[in-house]
């Protein structure tokens, strides 16, 4: 009988358990070729039904034989497999990895500023303008808030702090630490005194070599009485010879920033040249960020009063510091953020 012959070669050359079960259901399944022959033979001449019939059933135990047999053969197969384990064998240890560049950077920076008595803080990535334009004396038709610059988030603006945005720079800090420290002096009646590290993420549509959409910056906010330039430099150069290397200099030159009055561009000397010049920084020295001294309207804007107290800030980028630093220097700063392993296995 062809279904015998058929279901009987199948059966001896089925790779494993599931194809067996598949040969089963083709022939003893509810539409399988054997119970559909068999329900034929409600057709037949009754009197030749008997013999068919005994026939079919042969044919039925035939094959399901063929496949309680078969498959013990897999059975004890995986059975031998399991026993073949060594147990004793060492395992595979797991890769460990280890913190992204960008971490360790932020753990250092945070360090060297804790050190000379710096509080660390993380104020809101999605803020409303008020805090990252408004109180630090932009004007309204500034370019840095074209949609081109920042990202807004499409949601009604607040009447009084305007459209929600990611913040394009953590200077927006700066606004969120003098409320909060005016707040404060309501409370105790001490003068203010702040040293602020704010160190968070900061949102761009900027793409290239040099820029990354999302990156991190960290800020310095000094307020008090009598603070000077000559405090903003020595923390600068203190950061620049603690981060760097004793050999690196620092310098400030005259830049402009909406929030701050005097502005100053803030350089560090370039660690593969020391300072000569060379294809890297072309004239000896590398652009670390913008600092200055608080304009008096963002102190006003904040309930202080200018004529008590002056302060200077600083906003740097996490991503540029690091890849500026001796054995690091990495050209494409897209890289920190391509999760490729052999890149951050480097390091
Ligand atoms: C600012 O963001 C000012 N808020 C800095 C500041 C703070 C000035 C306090 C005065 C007082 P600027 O746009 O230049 O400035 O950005 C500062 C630094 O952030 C840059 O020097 C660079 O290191 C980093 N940065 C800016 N845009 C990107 C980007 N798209 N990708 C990576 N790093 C960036």
């Amino acid at each position: 009988m062809t279904i015998k012959n058929n279901a009987v070669s199948l059966i001896l050359d089925a790779g494993d358990e599931k194809e067996l079960e598949e040969i089963k259901l083709q022939f003893l399944g509810k539409s399988g070729t054997l119970t559909l022959a068999m329900k034929e033979m409600a057709k037949l001449p009754a009197e030749k039904r008997p013999e068919i019939g005994q026939l079919a059933n042969e044919v039925k135990q035939i094959i399901e034989e063929a496949i309680t047999n078969v498959g013990a053969g897999f059975h004890t197969q995986k059975i031998e497999k399991i026993q073949k384990i060594d147990v004793t064998e060492p395992g595979i240890k797991p890769s460990l990895g280890h913190l992204h560049l960008v971490t360790q950077a932020i753990e250092e920076i945070t360090n060297i500023f804790e050190n000379i008595g710096f509080t660390r803080v993380r104020y809101p990535e999605i803020e409303y303008d008020w805090y990252a334009f408004g109180a630090l004396n932009f004007p309204d038709n500034h370019p840095a808030r074209d949609d081109w610059e920042t990202f807004f988030i499409d949601q009604e603006p607040d009447p009084k702090k305007g459209p929600i945005l990611l913040t394009p720079h953590t200077s927006s800090g700066q606004i969120r630490e003098m409320e909060k420290q005016v707040e404060e002096q309501k409370k105790t009646g001490n003068p203010i005194s702040i040293k602020m590290l704010n160190i968070a993420k900061t949102y761009r549509r900027q793409s290239d070599v040099s820029h990354v959409p999302m990156f991190h910056q960290f800020e310095t906010l000094v307020i008090g009485e009598n603070i000077s330039i000559t405090h903003l430099k020595g923390v600068l150069d203190y950061f620049v010879k603690s981060y760097f290397g004793p050999d690196r200099k620092s310098r400030i030159r005259p830049y402009h920033f909406q929030f701050t009055e005097p502005s100053f561009e803030t350089d560090v000397s370039c660690g593969v040249c020391n300072g000569k010049g060379c294809k890297l920084c072309k004239e000896g020295w590398l652009e670390l960020g913008g600092a200055g001294m608080v304009h008096p309207n963002v102190l006003r804007n904040c309930g202080l009063d200018p004529s008590i107290y002056t302060g200077f800030a600083s906003g740097w980028g996490v991503e540029r510091v690091l890849t500026m630093k001796e054995g690091i220097e990495i050209d494409d700063i897209r890289l920190l953020y391509s999760n490729k392993l052999e890149f951050l296995e480097q390091f």
